[in-house]
């Protein structure tokens, strides 16, 4: 018999009237059944968040920063299990399973050592002027207030780890609604935290229904919304509510740039296995995955069919197997999508290089050239196995193609040249310009996020945690400075 996970209800496990099922999406099994919470439950939630609001706020340091250290350590122990959960819930590979658990052992360890320095205080003089004689102003930062964190299905685990881990940094409760879809990973950190002193209230782990998230984003005790996903909803929720505090990490269309100077057989076998990696890692299902490879036409034609027999390369299959480096999509309808996408681009006069070959969930890596500009594969996110590879004149061409894009999050950068790097950090539309590397590098304690409708803020812990706080002065007057 399957267990019903229980849900976590200001710290405390709960279990509501229905339940949802948790399937693996290579083999169709039963990996689990959730526990959803009801109206009155949520509101449970809310109420008990909102009433621990102060004494959180007044948590010492030390205690926020023992509980994220116990949940870093916790997580190594339980590594496989982890790993094992987020590949059958998602279908991630186990590779890439194991490198996502690594990833909340930092996040959490990172916000622990934020968490000890961060909000010292900063002090100004204002005897600058003669109406500031005597006086002296000290900025510290504090909480917006309650957070609802909204997490993705793609990083089950450690997108759930950066909406959790700041707000406990920072002293501010939280409500964490997982995605619906693998929200098995997101409820262990709720085990985690249980085990930790942290005020009951502080933070709950929810799986509500997508249909009932509108009235909850709009409850004005959840003045601060930390939205990962698409850009439709995350604009939906924005427009929803315009005057709350709201950070939205949205999509991408990866583009990796590959410039004439990155020439050599080394270089371009190099850039190859990159592209061919980080296009089709988690299944193309990372908002900073290569869609674009943007090619000098003097390197174009050797790096081309480098590109194809890399992917060709790549194992594809069961995501439980060690050796799997690309396993299905989420669901057989967002394979149906991507294979939707690459008939539109085939008809519309796009080559195949290779792929374009569905089998249930599973989306074979795919290479499209000469994909006309208007499609919807050369406009949208693709978030599936699919890059397209595009030839141009230089530097100042590679740069305009690349901007050319609704999105901008990441964008990599293969030169040698530094010149060229800060040229492309000047000229890039995007939140993180990688040289030398693939788009889809990304540091979990550097700022993450995007320009035009990549999003909004930025996460990362550290910034995250400013994010979730604002800075009030205090002017001390009559000082004898
Ligand atoms: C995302 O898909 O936006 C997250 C990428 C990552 O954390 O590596």
């Amino acid at each position: 018999m399957t267990t019903t996970h229980a849900f976590w209800l200001a710290g405390r496990q709960a279990t509501g009237e229905d339940t949802i099922d948790v399937t693996s999406p290579w083999d169709g099994r039963l990996v689990g059944k959730v526990s959803v919470p009801t109206e009155a439950q949520v509101e449970q939630a809310v109420a008990a968040a909102d009433a621990v609001r102060d004494e959180f706020a007044a948590t010492p340091a030390h205690v926020r920063a023992a509980a994220l250290d116990h949940v870093s350590r916790r997580i190594v122990e339980r590594t496989e299990e982890l790993a094992r959960l987020i590949s059958a819930e998602n279908g991630k590979p186990m590779k890439w399973a194991r490198g996502e658990v690594g990833r909340a052992v930092s996040v959490f360890r990172f916000a622990a050592e934020e968490a000890r320095r961060f909000n010292g205080g900063e002090a100004q003089r204002l005897d600058t002027d003669a109406g500031g004689v005597g006086r002296l102003a000290l900025t510290r930062r504090y909480p917006r207030g309650t957070v609802l964190g909204i997490a993705p299905f793609n990083f089950p685990l450690n997108l759930c780890a950066h909406k959790v881990a700041p707000a406990i940094a920072v002293g501010t409760p939280i409500i964490l609604k997982p995605a619906p879809a693998t929200p098995l990973s997101g409820l262990v950190i709720g085990e985690l935290l249980a085990e930790t002193e942290l005020p009951e209230g502080s933070w709950s782990i929810l799986p509500v229904a997508n249909e009932s998230m509108p009235a909850l984003v709009q409850d004005p005790r959840l003045p601060v919304i930390s939205f990962t996903g698409s850009d439709k909803v995350g604009y939906q929720i924005l427009d929803s509510v315009p005057r709350k505090h709201a950070t939205l990490e949205l999509g991408g269309n990866g583009a990796a740039l590959v410039l004439a100077d990155w020439s050599s057989d080394e270089d371009l076998d190099r850039a190859a296995a990159r592209i061919a990696t980080f296009s089709n890692y988690q299944g193309g299902q990372s908002c900073i995955s290569v869609q674009r490879v943007i090619a000098d036409a003097s390197v174009y034609d050797r790096l081309v069919p480098k590109i194809v027999a890399a992917v060709e390369g790549l194992v594809t299959g069961d995501p439980s197997d060690d050796a799997t480096d690309v396993g299905p999509l989420v669901s057989e309808d967002a394979a149906k999508r991507v294979e939707s996408w690459v008939e539109e681009a085939v008809q519309a006069g796009a080559k195949v290089l290779t792929g374009a070959k569905r089998d249930g969930a599973s989306y074979a890596p795919t290479v499209l050239a000469e994909v006309p500009a208007e499609v919807t594969i050369s406009c949208e996110e693709v978030f599936g196995p699919v890059m397209t590879v595009h030839r141009v004149d230089g530097e100042d061409e590679a740069f305009a193609v690349a901007n050319d894009s609704k999105y901008g999050l990441q964008a990599g950068v293969f030169t040698h040249d530094v010149q060229t790097a800060f040229r492309a950090h000047r000229s890039l539309e995007v939140g993180g310009v990688i040289v030398g590397d693939v788009p889809s590098y990304r540091a979990d304690q550097m700022p993450y996020g995007g320009t035009k409708r990549s999003g909004v803020g930025r996460e990362g812990v550290r910034f995250a945690m400013e994010d979730y706080t604002y800075q009030r002065v205090m002017v001390l007057t009559g000082l004898d400075l």
